[in-house]
């Protein structure tokens, strides 16, 4: 039987993003730089730690929601498969590395993530703080490998991460969640914190997936336009459930550290909303995003993966 939800097929979704997940699992498990990390690692206790403290959280699972983006906006456009598992790896190594350095005491100091103890628990501070940098740097040499995309793909690609991932991107709204802990900031720096923070891989996500089908920013602008309305959307909605769930999720399920963002008082949408509010402002957003890339063939799919993660429980 087919559960609709809403008006989409919840089954499909989940059935498309497990699919997702195995082939990112496997193909970040066969990741040519971490190999050759390996074939080093004989007789390197410590550079045997450091892999080990990578794998750890990396196959630790999570939702692997930013590589399927990539996959299906690669599908959605006609592209291939084997141009695009590198770039998922790549923004999921990233994603991971900066749930590492989220966690570490000095950030938001958690004790779980993804259902484990997080890294620093497991390895201390100094391991997990070189096994995020690792991440982060190995996520470009994964792309710049990419052998199924041109010169001139790879370079874009790595142009759309590093923006999306640095100091104007995610490291910058990590900077401003942290500054401004225990200040109540206005609501519209409060969408510029989350945008940063959360929005800004999700449309490096699926720009990747683009960049991986072959597209340009040069020449599909249209294209590149309409799926940074589509990751603005999804990505703010994303962050405001991911609030919601830190008040309201099943702990077994969530796998994370609950109720810090009270504790600490973080800027949360919550600070300016019911519960139902938030989720309402999630949906609109959701509906945004989904008429932003409406228009174009074969994205039914995309679409009904903005609305299946405006209702994630985890
Ligand atoms: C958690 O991201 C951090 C945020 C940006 C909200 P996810 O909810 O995607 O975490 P995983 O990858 O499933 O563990
Ligand atoms: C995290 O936001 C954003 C990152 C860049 C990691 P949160 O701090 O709210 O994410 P969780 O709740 O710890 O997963
Ligand atoms: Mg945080
Ligand atoms: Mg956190
Ligand atoms: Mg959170």
């Amino acid at each position: 039987m087919v559960d609709c939800v809403a008006g989409y097929d919840k089954t499909a979704v989940e059935a498309m993003l497990r699919s997702y997940a195995d082939m990112t699992q496997r193909a970040l498990a066969a990741l040519p730089s971490l190999a050759c990390t390996l074939a080093e690692l004989e007789n390197n206790p410590l550079l045997q730690t450091l892999h080990a403290s990578e794998q750890y959280s990396l196959m630790a699972g999570g939702k692997r929601i930013r590589p399927a983006l990539v996959l299906e906006v690669c599908r959605m456009l006609g592209g291939e498969k084997a141009a695009a598992l590198p770039l998922a790896c790549a923004v999921e190594m990233i994603h991971t590395y900066s749930l590492i350095h989220d966690d570490l005491p000095c950030m938001d100091n958690y004790d779980l993530r993804r259902g484990k103890p997080t890294n620093h628990k497991v390895y201390g501070e100094a391991i997990a703080m070189l096994a995020g940098d690792g991440l982060l740097t190995d996520a470009f040499g994964v792309i710049a490998a990419d052998a199924h995309l041109s010169a001139e793909l790879r370079l874009q690609a790595v142009g759309i991460l590093s923006s999306a991932a640095g100091s104007c991107g995610m490291v910058g709204g990590q900077l401003i969640d942290l500054e401004n802990e225990k200040k109540t900031l206005p609501q519209e720096q409060l969408c510029t914190l989350h945008r940063k923070k959360t929005g800004a891989l999700f449309r490096a996500a699926l720009l990747l997936g683009a960049t991986a089908a072959g597209k340009t920013q040069e020449k599909d602008a249209a294209l590149f336009e309409a799926l940074t309305r589509y990751a603005e959307g999804v990505g703010l909605a994303f962050q405001i459930v991911d609030d919601v769930l830190d008040v309201s999720a099943d702990p077994a399920l969530l796998g994370k550290t609950l109720g810090k963002d009270a504790a600490e008082q973080k800027n949360t949408f919550l600070n300016y909303y019911s519960v139902q509010e938030a989720l309402a402002r999630a949906a609109a957003l959701t509906e945004d995003a989904v008429a932003a890339i409406a228009p174009y063939p074969c994205s039914e799919r995309l679409q009904d993966l903005a609305r299946y993660l405006k209702e994630r429980n985890h």
